[in-house]
């Protein structure tokens, strides 16, 4: 059977935060997009990741129109609990950062209401849709070769934009000859978990112990999301209930704090952690954005967001380019969004590097880290540096 052949002006590859958020913004300003997702929507919807969004990534949902749950179920935190020696500090982010703040809020939370605004207008959204190939990109009507329901599809379009996160097609399809891409692997990975049990902590707490890092976060009054560092490799088989719990309280111990409830673990899983940078992104009609182009490690938050401030400056020279046919904003993209996005790399590369465990290390460079926390929980200037990183550089 020959392929069927669809047109629109913008095809999206991938149904994640990026994909859907850029849909979403073009929808509003007349813009027409296809939105291509290899997976279910059960999958995507129920796929746990992080759960923190900046200041800034809460007003796009806002503006996109899909922010009113976020508002409504969302737990607003001014502050971070760092947590060293047995003891907590906080670091007061909305007193220093500019009156910001962060809103706990699912990542699969922000990726159901924005399907649900998506299929609230007639835009399509193919689920179970793996796109196999792109072409034409250096041409002014690129395509996207994709299954769905056992038949090819050909979806041609003025511009594509490749959302399909770090293991997708899209990066995968820019002229090797001209991309670099820069990368570290931790020797460390998290073993994440969701339990069904009240936060010990109003505010997340970042502990640095000597057996490894800890994260107690949350996603409600009655759900917690805790996170152990471990080996690349860890096998959760080796890791019963109660282990899980034991070393989380040994690394989040402080005498001062109430320990943590504990509670049926609903959810459980091993995430590696790397940093990831491919540049440029973008090539001829071809645009990458989110985890397509670069991956951070969980310790700052940073993940959802980058993806977001990426669709910030896309969808903007998006909507002048169908305007009025003016390239500048599109021929700016990759550098634009490279600026931003290599400061939130440098920012999780350190928090990663400051919080956690290196078998490497030599006891001088635990002294070192021990130090620098020290110093930035009694020095303003250092606290302020932490806060205006973490409730988000401003979007360009
Ligand atoms: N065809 C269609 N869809 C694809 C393909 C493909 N060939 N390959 C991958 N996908 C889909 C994936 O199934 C996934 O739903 O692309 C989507 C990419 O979504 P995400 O991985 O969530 O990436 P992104 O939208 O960039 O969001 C970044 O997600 O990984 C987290 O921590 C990261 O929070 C960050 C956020
Ligand atoms: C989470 O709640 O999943 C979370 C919060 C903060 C992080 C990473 C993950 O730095």
């Amino acid at each position: 059977m020959p392929a069927r052949t669809l047109r629109t002006q913008v095809g999206i590859i991938g149904a994640g935060p990026a994909g859907l958020l850029l849909g979403q913004i073009l929808a509003r300003a007349g813009i027409a997009s296809v939105v291509i997702e290899a997976q279910s929507r059960a999958y995507v919807e129920s796929r746990v990741r992080a759960g923190l969004m900046e200041h800034d990534a809460c007003q796009q949902m806002r503006d996109a129109g899909v922010g009113a749950r976020m508002d409504r179920e969302g737990l607003v935190h001014h502050g971070i609990i760092l947590r060293f020696g047995g003891a907590s500090h906080r670091i007061p982010l909305t007193e220093l950062a500019g009156d910001r703040h962060v809103t706990v809020y699912g990542q699969q939370e922000v990726v159901k209401d924005l399907i649900a605004a998506r299929l609230d207008t007639d835009l399509p959204l193919y689920f179970d849709a793996p796109a196999q190939a792109i072409a034409g990109i250096d041409t002014p009507h690129p395509s996207i070769h994709f299954r769905h329901d056992g038949a090819d599809h050909i979806l041609e379009c003025d511009i594509i934009a490749g959302a399909d996160g770090f293991h997708g097609i899209s990066r995968a399809a820019m002229p090797a000859a001209t991309m670099r891409v820069f990368e570290r692997v931790y020797p460390f990975a998290w073993l994440g978990i969701l339990a069904e049990a009240p936060p010990a902590s109003h505010e997340l707490v970042y502990a640095s112990h000597d057996r490894g890092f800890a994260l107690a976060s949350m996603r409600s009054p009655k759900i917690t999301r805790l996170y152990l560092q471990c080996a690349p490799d860890e096998n959760l088989a080796d890791w019963p209930d109660t282990r899980i719990w034991d070393e989380l309280d040994t690394r989040l111990a402080d005498t001062g704090a109430p320990a943590l409830s504990r509670g049926p673990i609903l959810q459980r899983g091993v995430t590696p952690l790397r940093s990831f940078v491919a540049e440029p992104m973008r090539s001829g009609r071809l645009f990458l954005l989110g985890d397509a182009a670069h991956i951070v490690p969980p310790t700052g938050a940073k993940g959802l967001n980058l993806a977001f401030a990426d669709v910030h400056v896309l969808s903007g020279a998006l909507i002048d380019f169908f305007a009025t046919g003016t390239t500048t904003g599109l021929d700016a993209y990759s550098d634009t969004a490279l600026r931003r996005v290599w400061k939130a790399e440098r920012f999780s590369w350190w928090m990663t590097t400051l919080l956690h465990r290196f078998d490497a290390h030599s006891t001088f460079e635990r002294r070192m880290q021990q130090a620098e926390l020290d110093y930035l929980t009694t020095s303003r200037a250092g606290m302020t540096t932490i806060a205006e990183n973490y409730v988000g550089l401003p979007l360009l």
